[in-house]
């Protein structure tokens, strides 16, 4: 292993993890019979788990997170300072690392003006609902309550999120759901064919998704929809970019509409995309914007809410009113940790340009990956963002009809024997888990990356022949 291993009883850590732990996101029968993994240490790009095994993470922890890379000491000892100078007081008060990573925050995008902060990407989600929602009842008389959410995107694991969730297999079994959460159409291209519109591509299929948009809203009524909430690319349900023109005539009927823009950019925040915001490529003006996980890389828990001056505007009252303002609050949203933690990231992002390594990176991802395509016919498309990529694959090129899970699973496991951690869309849409993920670290060099593709490469060989 790469540093110094302070705890090294790992067989007892193992027998504690499968005697006590329940992992998030999995059936634990098979853990009966094999070991869980523990992933033990991190240092740049690789993890090494509890055999001393190295992996190079091509999926920055699983969940697109740790953007900055693993063992960045100056964030620890940022976080350190400062929880010893405060740890914690309520987010009703001020800290001095809240202000000052609000300040930077807001320099990265225009438009906006207000951090509203929040421990998790589904939590920052449920505040822009109750803002949604208090809204329509200042101003509406509660009846522009409405928020509409994009099949295929993912909004969090809480109820009101999971109620905006346009996964179906993360949704089954844990409603009933809240009301007034309406579902549009998906954006993917690739399956253009199958939403009844027709042969369209490029442009024409990104007016006509969007306009999907419009009908949703015309059939709901206008003065019944306060919002709509998509993902700028969407990630687990398939790494969907928009098509062509999607996203400027979303915004046209959100303006013509009163409806609020709320983006979620847990996913694609904080660079992942190769900007700061995947909604900057668009040129799109959100009213609202949501981010977590590259905040802080996993560093600190911490999400944020960044609102227009005019949403926050609509909380304030020099009425005698008691309920007349955002009355919300999250013990953990007054952690000085996460600020902290987020302005060494962003400044890390900065000083290393990994926003530009990002774009080169992503770019070379995405040769290779057009690459594989031309050699493996069970990649079926090939898309993504800056480093974010998918591959979806399919049995056969003409139906499109996808893989088995059960080959995704073998696609996956091969990388994983080969040191390679690579993603795969998990419990999203019925029938669809079948989409490689890649999302390394911003910091990856055109020889991580290579290793990344040459081990896909080899899979796909030995499980597609
Ligand atoms: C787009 C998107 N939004 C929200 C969330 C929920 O974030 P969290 O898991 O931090 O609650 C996720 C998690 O993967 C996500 O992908």
């Amino acid at each position: 292993m790469d540093g110094g291993m302070k705890d090294n009883d790992l067989s007892g850590i193992v027998s504690a993890d499968r005697a006590h732990v329940w992992h998030h996101l999995t059936q634990h029968k098979p853990l009966e019979t094999t070991d869980p993994k523990i992933i033990v240490e991190g240092k740049g790009m690789r993890v090494w788990d509890q055999t001393g095994r190295e992996h190079l993470d091509a999926v920055s922890g699983a969940v697109w997170t740790v953007n900055v890379g693993y063992g960045r000491e100056r964030i620890a000892n940022a976080v350190r300072d400062q929880l010893l100078q405060l740890n914690y007081f309520a987010g009703s008060m001020g800290s001095i690392p809240g202000a000052r990573f609000a300040e930077r925050l807001i320099d990265k995008m225009p438009g906006l003006s207000r951090v509203y902060y929040a421990n998790s990407g589904s939590e920052a989600n449920e505040k822009a609902f109750k803002m949604v929602r208090q809204i329509a009842h200042k101003r509406f008389g509660g009846k522009k309550h409405k928020i509409l959410y994009r099949d295929r995107d993912y909004h969090g694991t809480t109820l009101g999120a999971l109620s905006a969730g346009g996964q179906q297999e993360r949704n089954a079994q844990y409603g009933p759901f809240a009301p007034g959460f309406i579902e549009v159409p998906h954006c993917l291209e690739y399956r253009a064919a199958d939403q009844g519109w027709g042969d369209l591509s490029g442009e024409a299929y990104g007016q006509r998704a969007a306009d999907a948009i419009e009908e949703v809203i015309l059939r709901e009524g206008p003065e019944t929809v306060g919002a709509l909430c998509l993902e700028p690319v969407t990630a687990g349900g398939g790494v969907i970019p928009p098509p062509p023109g999607y996203w400027e005539r979303v915004q046209e009927i959100c303006r013509k509409y009163e409806v609020l823009l709320h983006i979620d950019e847990v996913v694609c925040g904080v660079g992942r995309t190769g900007t700061w915001f995947g909604y900057q490529h668009y040129g799109v003006k959100p009213d609202m914007v949501t981010m977590a996980k590259g905040v802080a890389s996993g560093y600190a828990a911490i999400a944020c809410l960044v609102t227009t001056e005019e949403v926050f505007d609509m909380f304030k009252s020099d009425a005698d009113d008691p309920l007349d303002y955002f009355r919300d609050i999250s013990t953990f949203g007054g952690c000085t940790a996460g600020p902290a933690a987020a302005l060494e990231n962003m400044a890390i992002i900065e000083e290393e340009d990994l926003l530009g390594n990002c774009q080169a990176m992503g770019a070379r991802l995405m040769e290779n990956l057009h690459g594989l395509m031309e050699k493996h016919r069970v990649i079926g498309d090939v898309r993504g963002a800056g480093l974010f990529c998918g591959a979806e694959l399919v049995a056969d090129r003409a139906s499109k009809e996808p893989v088995s899970e059960a080959l995704v699973r073998a696609v996956t496991g091969d990388c994983m024997a080969q040191g390679v951690i690579i993603g795969a869309t998990n419990r999203s849409v019925p029938g669809y888990n079948n989409t490689l993920c890649f999302a390394p670290a911003l910091i990856a060099t055109p020889d991580d990356i290579d290793q990344i593709t040459d081990a896909v490469d080899g899979a796909l060989s030995r499980v597609f022949g």
